[in-house]
């Protein structure tokens, strides 16, 4: 599976829905996440998002965010069409510890 990693908080740009040819994007308040039992690993968003935010679970120590996106999108509505991103989307793009400060 591909997961939603922190760097969405709050930038939020929703190209990623766009492309997904399953739409297993759900949508919180600041971020998305993916569904990790509906992601068929085609792996078509993770350059879409402008702030590589989508990392494949190959990656190291990707088991929290698994874990992460497989919770939330249990809980969050689906999106499947892009929306406007935050006007303050720039600002927080590349910041740290934003989970820490700025999920909600
Ligand atoms: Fe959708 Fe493919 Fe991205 Fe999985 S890897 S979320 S199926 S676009
Ligand atoms: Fe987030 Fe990137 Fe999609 S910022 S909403 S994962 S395009």
């Amino acid at each position: 599976t591909y997961v939603v990693t922190d760097n969405c908080i709050r930038c939020k740009y929703t190209d990623c829905v766009e492309v997904c040819p399953v739409d297993c994007f759900y949508e919180g308040e600041n971020m998305l996440v993916i569904h990790p039992d509906e992601c068929i690993d085609c792996g078509v968003c993770e350059p879409e998002c402008p702030a590589e935010a989508i990392k494949p679970d190959t990656e190291p120590d990707m088991e929290t965010w698994v874990e992460f996106n497989r919770k939330f999108s249990e809980a969050w509505p689906n999106l499947t069409t892009r929306r406007d991103h935050p006007e303050d989307a720039e600002k927080f793009d590349g910041m740290e510890g934003k989970l820490e400060t700025h999920f909600s």
